[in-house]
């Protein structure tokens, strides 16, 4: 069994208890992805597998055979950063940085959501087939992503760069 990260073919363990978080972490040395309360509650740990959003802490490993996971590692880097990433940047949307791979990842696959017309709490018609993009889609959005530094704001900020419908 084997599951595809970043692009590349890796094998699952053979322990069927492993969750996804710990696989990417400590057997394939992907720390980018970060453990906080490992119970589902915080959202550090949120990758794309598929292009869809998922806390990794509360998956197991095995259940992703054949599937493509990305993390944040698989976004972008130093010299080439992902626009998200230099928006993160550019607007302060983090400090201690903890939560960042976590709320970047969302972010991603937060957008694709909204693109496909997947309504939210917020979500004033739930049957329109293009969501408008406001500053408060993103917050609910974002909801499941804790920042205990604070930079809520800058991040929100910082996603709206990409949805300039959600700048005001
Ligand atoms: S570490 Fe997965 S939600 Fe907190
Ligand atoms: S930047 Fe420190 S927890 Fe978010």
């Amino acid at each position: 069994m084997t599951i595809s990260v970043n692009g590349v073919e890796a094998m699952l363990p053979s322990d069927p208890r492993v969750s996804l978080l710990d696989l990417l972490r400590e057997q394939l040395g992907l720390s980018g992805t970060k453990k906080g309360c490992d119970q589902g509650a915080c959202g550090a740990c949120t990758v794309l597998v598929d292009g869809e959003r998922i806390l990794s802490c509360l998956a197991l490993a095995v259940q992703y055979d054949g599937r493509s996971v990305t993390t944040i590692e698989g976004l972008g880097t130093a010299e080439c950063p992902h626009p998200l990433q230099s928006a993160f940047i550019a607007h302060d949307g983090f400090q201690c940085g903890y939560c960042t791979p976590g709320q970047i990842c969302s972010a991603m696959g937060m957008i694709e959501e909204v693109r496909r017309g997947t309504p939210s709490h917020v979500t004033s018609d739930i049957t329109a087939e293009v969501i408008p993009f406001s500053r408060d889609e993103v917050r609910e959005r974002m909801s499941g992503n804790l920042c205990r530094c604070g930079a809520h704001n800058g991040i929100v900020d910082a996603i709206a760069t990409l949805l300039p419908e959600a700048a005001e």
